[in-house]
């Protein structure tokens, strides 16, 4: 925190971390289905780890998004038109927003929105140095909250929401509308929101991208239990749990979990929580969505439809719409 872009990025709520969070993974721990926010996977290692995942031959989403947006980059410019301020819910990958900004016209501003400080700093400061001409403003906040944005010092003809990575599916369906507002709010009047969405496909393609041959989504999975010991002083054992993923077709979502091997009691922040054998923790969920259910979604959101992208294989969309 000791750099320029540090001393200004803009401080809308300091940044939730486990420890301050630990009523929740209490609550979660000690609900009748046990639970624990996916947001917490993402430590210095978890994000390592969701990097290698992004990577893997199963894993599909990440280089599928990535081809529709190097097809259909210059058509999204476009639509996009001059002088926009990019605002990237989650400071994902840099690779993505780099994409993005090599084909605007004359991007006005950057504004990651993201709760990881470190991260987001590091991530700032590199694209304030490659992008001189584009006002990069972090700011750390929850996004799923409405934040306040920074002014700038170009006045920008529209804000963009930038969302990629089908990161929407970690959302229940009722909570990506919620979110879906919250982004048209602060795409405000004549705002844009460019989204990545994964879809609904046949299970067995589902079940190997969150189930990969070499363990890396079980060992980010298992990674949150690591972190709860560190963070929180828990005593999990990480043997003691086993990854599993499963696809709930009705649901129209992926299910990861974290399965006790055996009966057990974990003490975490001074309480016992017990499980017998086979219970789960459920980690993650992740949906996948139909296009015309999406775009419903976001239209009920107060976004109008605009631009939908989808690969060959229809494994996944890029929706361009407009605020209403
Ligand atoms: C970040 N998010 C979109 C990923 C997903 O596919 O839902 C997280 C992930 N979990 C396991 N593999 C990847």
């Amino acid at each position: 925190m000791t750099t320029l872009l540090a001393a200004l990025a803009t401080a809308n709520d300091a940044a939730p971390d486990v420890g301050e969070d630990h009523a929740q993974i209490l609550e979660g721990l000690g609900a009748r289905q046990k639970w624990i926010s996916p947001k917490y996977f993402y430590d210095e290692r978890g994000s390592e780890l969701f990097d290698q995942i992004c990577r893997l031959p199963e894993y599909y989403p990440t280089r599928t998004e990535l081809t529709l947006m190097d097809r259909h980059l210059a058509e999204i410019a476009s639509l996009v038109g001059p002088r926009a301020a990019v605002i990237e819910f989650g400071a994902g990958s840099n690779l993505k927003v780099r994409k993005l900004l090599n084909h605007l016209e004359r991007p006005a501003a950057y504004v990651p929105v993201e709760i990881s400080a470190d991260y987001l700093v590091k991530q700032a400061e590199e694209l304030a140095r490659d992008y001189p001409n584009v006002h990069v403003q972090p700011v750390f906040a929850d996004f799923t909250e409405p934040f306040e944005l920074p002014s700038h010092p170009v006045m920008p003809a529209r804000n963009l929401i930038f969302f990629p990575g089908s990161t929407i599916g970690n959302f229940t369906r009722p909570q990506a509308a919620e979110l879906l507002a919250v982004m048209r709010h602060e795409a405000r009047a004549g705002g844009a929101l460019l989204i990545g969405v994964d879809l609904r496909k046949n299970p067995a393609t589902l079940h190997a991208a969150y189930n990969d041959n070499q363990g890396v989504t079980a060992a980010f999975n298992l990674n949150v239990l690591r972190r709860l010991n560190r963070e929180l002083g828990a005593d999990f054992v990480l043997e003691h749990f086993r990854h599993e993923a499963i696809y709930d077709q009705g649901e129209g979502r992926i299910e990861m979990r974290l399965v006790s091997t055996r009966p057990q009691t974990i003490s975490l922040a001074g309480q016992q929580i017990a499980f017998a054998q086979e219970e789960h923790i459920i980690t993650e969920y992740s949906h996948k969505y139909s296009i015309e259910e999406f775009v419903a979604l976001a239209e009920g959101a107060g976004f109008d439809a605009g631009k939908t992208w989808v690969d060959e294989d229809s494994l996944f969309s890029i929706h361009f719409m407009t605020a209403r």
